[in-house]
């Protein structure tokens, strides 16, 4: 598989014929069969498929969560290697080359961004939009793909593609869970066997009619802190900590869920 910086990747697309169609999958890396699900879907979709793997330093809010995010960019690199796909490439941008302004100019969204996870991670959804932005224009794709599991930036990043006339489609993946339930998620590797073995109450409580003070006491029994229990627009969202570890999940409160 070939890896590219930023301006590489710009010249080796700028020689691809015209109608060669990119599909772009944007990732913080520590790979998981999640992020495979986007790969895979956008291999079947598209004759080239771009994955990027950089840790955004503007969309953490915490300092120690930056710098506890998981790193395993051997293993990612074996992971989409084992795809076995020519159609595959890497982008592994670095902070110079992806914010020549050094995070002067960024992306700013007034409304849904201020709710849920942006109520409690300050700036958060600044980083977000802005590296997104920047990654779409020089993915130079016609399809970028997401994850559910982040309801709340996939639906912001649909708006900002949306506000800004960024000519890019924006496919939105289902959530691909563990056997007992656990969203996928790279801040899974975080947890000790202990935490692992609790983290599922997390999509229990999403699927009980509980209200916030009862999801509480039923989480605290299992050591989790929730943050929020919120409904939204037909959709249940939930952040807690485990320990340091951030988790969140969703679900269409319409549909049923198995658990
Ligand atoms: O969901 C993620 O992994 C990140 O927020 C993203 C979209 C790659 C931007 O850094």
């Amino acid at each position: 598989m070939k890896t590219f910086n930023i301006s590489e990747w710009i010249k080796f697309r700028s020689n691809l014929s015209k109608d060669l169609s990119i599909g772009f999958v944007p990732t913080m890396g520590a790979l998981h069969e999640g992020h495979l699900s986007l790969v895979k879907q956008s291999l079947l979709e598209n004759e080239i498929t771009l994955v990027s793997i950089y840790i955004n330093p503007t969309q953490f809010d915490n300092s120690s969560d930056f710098k506890n995010y998981p790193h395993h960019l051997e293993s990612d690199i074996s992971i989409l290697e084992s795809l076995s796909s020519d159609n595959l490439f890497l982008l592994i941008p670095e902070y110079k080359d992806i914010y020549p302004d050094d995070y002067a100019f960024k992306v700013s969204e007034n409304n849904f961004s201020r709710i849920l996870c942006g109520k409690f991670r300050k700036g958060h959804f600044d980083g977000v939009l802005t590296i997104v932005l920047k990654l779409l224009n020089i993915s130079g794709a016609q399809k970028a793909y997401f994850g559910e599991k982040d309801f709340q930036q996939l639906t912001l990043i649909k708006d900002m593609v949306h506000a800004f006339f960024v000519p890019i489609k924006i496919i939105a993946c289902p959530i691909v869970r563990e056997q007992d339930g656990l969203a996928m998620s790279s801040r899974n590797k975080r947890l000790s066997e202990e935490q692992r073995r609790q983290a599922p109450e997390i999509y229990k409580v999403l699927n009980q009619n509980l209200n916030k003070e009862k999801a509480e006491q039923y989480l605290h029994q299992y050591g989790i802190d929730l943050e929020y229990l919120e409904l939204h627009n037909n959709r249940k969202y939930i952040a807690a900590n485990i320990g340091e570890v951030r988790l969140i999940d969703n679900i269409d409160v319409k549909e049923e869920h198995k658990l």
